[in-house]
């Protein structure tokens, strides 16, 4: 049976002060891969772990197929919802084949042990997430990479209708990360999850929430939410939206990198010297197509000329 997620006004927080999450309405779509993203804690990781049941709601509610999560059994719950937190912790010493079989207990009864169904379900995820040759070594004993592919693995071994995931590509390199997201797309089940990368997240995801303040600020298709002016109101950053050479898809290019010392100091012969007295302008200059040659323009306006600070040199570090 295919399940339903959604959220009424959730109100999240974790003591007295104002509100983490304040008023968040949301229709997770059905058989979708929705992405959040957002600065450093906009709360994230509260609103997924709301919607796992992890953290009860202060006010509002997250429903799940239209019924309150907070009133639904756990056994229930985790045969329906899947959750990856963002730094999960293994029970010390623990085998990677013993964590993914972690994965089946909600499937578990006391008259129903260990079945055929869970050890194909562990053997399926092992190999989906390329942890299968690592089965019987320690979880401590891995890299951060192979730990985090074990996590997922444990995840997809609960074969939850609803998978959610705090940022599941961190620590991958560049071939599992694209491995793990193409994975994602490949599950039919309704997938939650928080990326950091706009690129991934516009290629990979059917749908997109950008989150500032506790607060949704703009949801739908990647198209329709990754633009200059979104990037630039949720993260401060002034940076060209161009297409994906191949998808398609929005790619965001930051502005040029903060010019190092010897740069800085025209007319000084420092190494490499270019000569140019206009310092760090030079390499902004649009070449591309008329669209995002007018998103460079716009950002370069913002700050008076010959300022001291280039318009690139703030917020251009990812996290
Ligand atoms: N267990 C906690 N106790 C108290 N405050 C918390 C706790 N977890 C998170 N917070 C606070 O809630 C806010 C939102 O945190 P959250 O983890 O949801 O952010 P996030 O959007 O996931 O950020 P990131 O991108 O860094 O993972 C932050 O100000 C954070 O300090
Ligand atoms: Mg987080």
């Amino acid at each position: 049976m295919s399940h339903r997620l959604g959220a009424r006004g959730l109100v999240l927080g974790y003591d007295e002060s104002s509100p983490v999450v304040d008023g968040l309405d949301l229709d997770v779509p059905d058989g979708q891969v929705t992405v959040i993203v957002g600065p450093n804690a906009c709360g994230k990781s509260t609103t997924l772990r709301a919607l796992g049941r992890l953290l009860r709601p202060s006010g509002g509610a997250v429903l799940l197929d239209g019924q309150e999560l907070a009133r639904i059994p756990t056994r229930r719950v985790a045969q329906a919802i899947g959750l990856l937190p963002q730094s999960p912790a293994a029970p010390e010493g623990i085998t990677v084949a013993d964590l993914v079989a972690r994965g089946r207990q909600p499937h578990q009864r006391w008259w129903r042990q260990w079945s055929d169904a869970d050890e194909r379900a562990v053997r399926e995820a092992m190999e989906l997430t390329d942890v299968a040759s690592l089965a019987a070594r320690p979880v401590d004993a891995l890299s951060g990479g192979q730990r985090q592919r074990v996590w997922i693995a444990m995840a997809l071994a609960q074969e939850t209708d609803l998978l959610l995931l705090d940022e599941p590509t961190t620590f991958l390199d560049i071939a599992h990360q694209v491995d793990v997201l193409n994975l994602v797309r490949r599950l039919e089940r309704t997938v939650v999850t928080v990326l950091h990368d706009l690129n991934q997240a516009a290629r990979y995801g059917d749908f997109l929430v950008a989150m500032k303040d506790g607060r949704i600020v703009a949801r739908g298709r990647p198209d329709e939410v990754v633009t200059a002016g979104l990037v630039r109101e949720v993260f401060g950053l002034d940076a060209v939206v161009v297409p994906d050479p191949v998808t398609g898809s929005p790619l965001v290019v930051p502005g040029p990198p903060a010019p190092r010392p010897a740069e800085r100091a025209p007319g000084r012969g420092g190494p490499g010297g270019r000569g140019e007295p206009t310092g760090p302008a030079g390499p902004a200059e649009p070449t591309g197509p008329a669209g995002p040659a007018e998103d460079v323009g716009a950002a370069g306006a913002a700050d008076a000329p010959g300022t001291a600070n280039p318009p690139a040199a703030k917020g251009v570090t990812p996290t």
